[in-house]
């Protein structure tokens, strides 16, 4: 047995609440980066929305998860490697509602996936938005949550409920806060302080600072040819910012 398969892979789970703050350029970038330094990455896609994993990394899907369960084949074949060490469970594979599984086939799709997610390193979550069950599924199956954060005031109001729920009903008390599209570092940290001050007062919670990611046009350049920009643009603004947040998750 190799060291990979002894130890279990750190599962990041990546949120917001609020739509649109940034979850799958996030989450995209960050699996780029982090297995560009060698590591084995899964990205799960847990969104079937419309700027997904599959439609930003250009991917074809060609076999589901409930059929490969069904019929019992490795389910390891309906990955798709992107990049070297860069896997991604595609969402429009099936990556099932919860609310829609029955009680066994929620333990069935658990011990799939964490059969799955075996000879990885990093296995990260791009969740839907909102507060639904499979978001509140994975946050609780992941041992790391990131909360996506913007400086629009309802991304905060909805990622307060987001932590919230997730403190209520699971005990979590760990969050690592990233603040995307900021104009400015200052910008940046005044959400986080914000945030901060609200998640002490109300919840008795202190956030880690995962990091600030500015404003920057090369993420929706990137978007447009389907590749990371990490990849496209490595000396952007922002894919400095995801490089110094790579660096400090496996610090972690
Ligand atoms: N740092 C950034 N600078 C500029 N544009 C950005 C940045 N981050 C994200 N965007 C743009 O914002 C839009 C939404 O981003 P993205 O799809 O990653 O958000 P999301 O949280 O996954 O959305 P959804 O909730 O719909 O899944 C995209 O058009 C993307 O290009
Ligand atoms: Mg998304």
């Amino acid at each position: 047995m190799n060291k990979r398969a002894e130890t279990k892979p750190t599962i990041i789970c990546i949120s917001s609440g609020k739509g649109g703050v940034g979850k799958t350029s996030f989450s995209v970038n960050m699996a780029a980066a982090l297995s560009q330094r060698g590591k084995q990455v899964l990205l799960i896609d847990g969104d079937l929305g419309l700027a997904n994993v599959d439609v930003v990394l250009g991917i074809n899907v060609r076999h589901n998860l409930r059929e490969t369960i069904e019929e019992g084949r490795d389910p390891a074949g309906i990955l798709v490697e992107v990049a070297p060490g860069f896997f991604v469970l595609p969402a429009s594979s099936g990556v099932p509602e919860m609310a829609n599984l029955s009680y066994e086939e929620q333990i069935f799709l658990t011990n799939t996936l964490e059969e799955m997610i075996g000879r990885f390193d990093y296995v990260l979550i791009d969740t839907a938005a909102g507060i639904g069950d499979s978001v509140l599924w994975f946050n609780n199956w992941a041992r790391t949550n990131i909360v996506v954060l913007s400086p629009d005031p309802t991304s905060m109001t909805d990622a307060y409920a987001l932590m919230k729920v997730l403190n209520a009903r699971y005990d979590r008390k760990e969050f690592h806060l990233m603040v995307n599209s900021a104009q400015t570092k200052k910008e940046g940290e005044s959400v986080f302080n914000n945030m901060s001050l609200v998640l002490q007062n109300f919840l008795k919670i202190t956030p880690s600072q995962l990091g600030i990611m500015p404003l920057d046009s090369h993420v929706a350049k990137a978007i447009r040819t389907q590749k990371p920009f990490f990849l496209t643009f490595p000396d952007s603004k922002a894919s400095k910012a995801i490089s110094q947040m790579a660096s400090a998750l496996i610090a972690m």
